[in-house]
């Protein structure tokens, strides 16, 4: 080799590390740049942030953000994500992964007036100090009825878009995930993803070393969402188990390529899979899958602590702890228990078989407004008259005193309520 030879390979090699430099530069600068707040007075990045700085940006009532991207996330283009902007681009609150956003919508109605809806959607991404993110799935009519398609979800997906203005509550919810190191196993059906999503991005942040499972339930891979987000996750993180259980797979699918577990997520799954530790389980799903797996758990002996769910909307899982058992018995001994709707001049006998006095009431002809009927939104909120309520767990949303959410409370004793 001539000494020219020689000095040309020697240049080469430092071009060669100088770009690879600047390469790993460049993006660790992006990787900051994107943790960075628009207000680019704020520079602290979102986990660095001190609590005075959290509670100071937490909001009451409703805040206008804009939307600044809206992407189809599946195959079937049923589920979509919409990237929310604060209007006064002042820094986001945190906000606990699992928790969810109140959207107070004007829907266009008949006769040039508007139908004002209460909806709740989660948080689907770790917490950002600029924007905020939920995937809403548009709910169709149920086949062959002549009942509307869900309302709020389908505006979201036909009428919303990049530049639309909301109306948004701040971030709440109980359904979060703990701060320990204790392994936890998230499992999921369909939408039911979104807190996942959330809990399972901000831990891989925060705790990377936290063993993590995620069972997710789809009926086949048309409605799998961030599947390939998830998968990069399981091939960077030797601590996430990460499992697609197809119900229904579509004949092209491969068990092992599309999917690994044909059937839903259920106990003998996870029986099968899990080593014995102590989990804290999270689950999120359709009424069907919560109320198979979470009775299931507690007959498998995972302590109540350790279960946590949440329901996209009603649902009456069978608990088998003591509050739930003493609450039933007195239900059932106390049999005098009358609830009273002054306004509609209604007198009814309350059974121990009533799930909720929302439900209650609608079941007697009775009209009450409601949004989310899990607890969350605060539309079925009305004034007590006199009398006592109970409530199975803590509602999300904090209803004012004197009051009480419908939607998730039954009577403790004899009552009587302004509606
Ligand atoms: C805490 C929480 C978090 C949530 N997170 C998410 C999320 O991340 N993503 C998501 O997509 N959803 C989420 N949801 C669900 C969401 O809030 C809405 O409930 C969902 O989008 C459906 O609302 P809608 O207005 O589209 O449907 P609605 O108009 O409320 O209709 C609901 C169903 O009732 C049927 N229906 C309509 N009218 C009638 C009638 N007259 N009689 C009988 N049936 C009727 C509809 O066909 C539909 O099947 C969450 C809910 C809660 C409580
Ligand atoms: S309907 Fe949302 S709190 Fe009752």
């Amino acid at each position: 080799m001539t000494s020219l030879n020689l000095l040309l390979w020697i240049t080469l090699g430092i071009v060669i590390q100088l770009v690879i430099f600047l390469g790993i530069e460049y993006w660790h600068h992006w990787i900051r740049y994107r943790k960075l707040p628009s207000d680019k007075n704020e520079v602290v990045g979102i986990h660095s942030r001190s609590a005075e700085n959290i509670s100071a940006a937490v909001w009451n009532g409703f805040r206008t953000f804009r939307v600044d991207r809206k992407i189809i996330e599946d195959e079937a283009q049923s589920t979509c994500s919409f990237y929310l902007v604060p209007v006064d681009e002042k820094v986001l609150p945190v906000f606990q992964p699992g928790q969810f956003l109140t959207f107070s919508l004007d829907l266009p109605a008949s006769n040039d007036s508007s139908e004002q809806l209460m909806r709740c959607y989660s948080l689907s991404d770790a917490p950002f100090a600029d924007h905020y993110r939920v995937s809403i799935k548009r709910v169709p009519a149920p086949p062959g009825s002549h009942v509307s398609a869900g309302r709020s979800s389908n505006y979201f997906h036909d009428h919303v878009s990049v530049g639309s203005l909301l109306q948004v509550r701040a971030p709440a919810g109980h359904f979060c995930i703990d701060n320990s190191d204790d392994p936890v196993v998230l499992i999921c059906g369909g939408i039911g993803i979104t807190p996942m999503l959330s809990m399972l991005n901000e831990t891989l942040i925060k705790q990377p070393e936290r063993e993590i499972w995620l069972f997710y339930g789809v009926r086949n891979s048309s409605e799998t969402i961030m599947q390939s987000h998830l998968n990069t996750l399981e091939s960077a993180h030797s601590n996430f188990h990460f499992w697609i259980c197809a119900s229904r797979p579509l004949p092209e699918e491969v068990l092992g390529i599309d999917h690994k577990h044909e059937g839903r997520v259920d106990i003998k799954l996870l029986r099968a899979l899990l080593p014995l530790k102590a989990y804290h389980y999270y689950i999120c799903g359709p009424a069907p899958m919560l109320e198979s797996i979470v009775p299931a758990l507690e007959e498998w002996g995972v302590a109540d602590v350790r279960i946590h769910y949440e329901a996209f909307g009603p649902s009456s899982i069978k608990r088998t702890t003591s509050v739930v058992k003493d609450n039933i018995q007195r239900q059932q001994t106390d049999k005098e228990i009358v609830v009273t709707f002054a306004q509609s001049e209604k007198k009814l006998q309350w059974k121990p078989s009533d799930v909720n006095l929302l439900e209650f009431a609608e079941s007697n002809g009775i009209t009450i407004n409601s949004g989310c009927r899990a607890g969350g939104c605060g539309t079925c909120q009305t004034k007590i008259l006199s009398g006592e309520v109970s409530y199975r767990h803590p509602p999300d949303y904090d209803p004012d005193e004197g009051t009480c959410l419908l939607c998730v409370s039954t009577p403790k004793t004899s009552v009587a309520l302004e509606l």
